[in-house]
């Protein structure tokens, strides 16, 4: 036996239903466990017993994870009261979940973030040893030379005492955007890296984190869960797997 847990857990953790419908959907025989109809949902079930909800099995899952595309104006953290946070976005479902975002962006970043409630992965994509990529899209005040691909590639000094690791710098065609490839996430680190370049960022997206790609199809503000595929390409990239 591998988990033992409530039923109303199992089914209320995919987001599908809180733990008081699924209350309801067990008085009202619409899950079974093994074949036999189960009319509580605080049974505990273990991972070889076969759960079903509307006749459709039910797959526990431990850890939520999830893609969104943030919307500039919208906060990674709790940090600031008097700012909406990412969370506020998901669903009332979802919101239980106890997700949190994996690494921090700006308020004024838009594009990929990861949340999840598995704080062991994040604090493992997160780990400056893992060099977990990056990748962000940017565009900038000042027009950009080549060699500028050497001092990111370098280490640019933030002018705290702290050298930044190697970065991979794309310079667009109109000098004034490209993509930008970290493994760390210091504070404001590519704007401080513009800075320290004289330069200014005007506008910054995250694209990819740990090997996922931001679902073109997802609009600003949405989210969705990762697929399987995906959430294996991003904790490849640390522990399982
Ligand atoms: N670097 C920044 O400066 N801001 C972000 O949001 C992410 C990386």
């Amino acid at each position: 036996m591998e988990y033992i847990e409530r039923i109303d857990k199992i089914i209320s953790s995919s987001g599908k239903m809180s733990r008081k419908q699924v209350k309801k959907a067990a008085a009202q025989g619409r899950i079974s466990l093994d074949g036999i109809i189960v009319k509580s949902a605080d049974i505990k079930v273990n991972k070889n017993q076969n759960l079903t909800l509307d006749g459709v099995p039910v797959i526990y899952e431990q850890y939520t994870y999830i893609m969104m595309n943030k919307p500039e104006g919208y906060v990674s953290s709790t940090d600031d009261p008097h700012s909406p946070y990412v969370i506020e976005l998901l669903s009332d479902e979802f919101k239980k979940l106890n997700l949190f975002c994996v690494g921090r962006l700006d308020k004024d970043t838009v594009g990929l973030i990861i949340l999840t409630n598995d704080g062991d992965a994040a604090h493992q994509l997160l780990s400056p040893k893992k060099h977990v990529e990056k990748l962000y899209f940017f565009e900038c005040a000042e027009k950009l030379t080549d060699s500028m691909v050497k001092i990111f590639n370098d280490g640019v000094s933030l002018g705290d005492g702290y050298t930044t690791k190697p970065s991979k710098l794309e310079i667009g065609e109109d000098k004034l955007s490209g993509y930008i490839t970290l493994t760390e996430g210091k504070y404001h680190q590519i704007k401080r890296m513009f800075g320290a370049c004289n330069n200014k960022i005007t506008y910054l997206k995250r694209c990819k984190f740990g090997g996922v790609e931001m679902d073109s199809q997802l609009q600003v503000g949405e989210w969705r869960k990762l697929y399987e595929n995906e959430l294996k390409i991003l904790l490849k990239s640390v522990i399982r797997c």
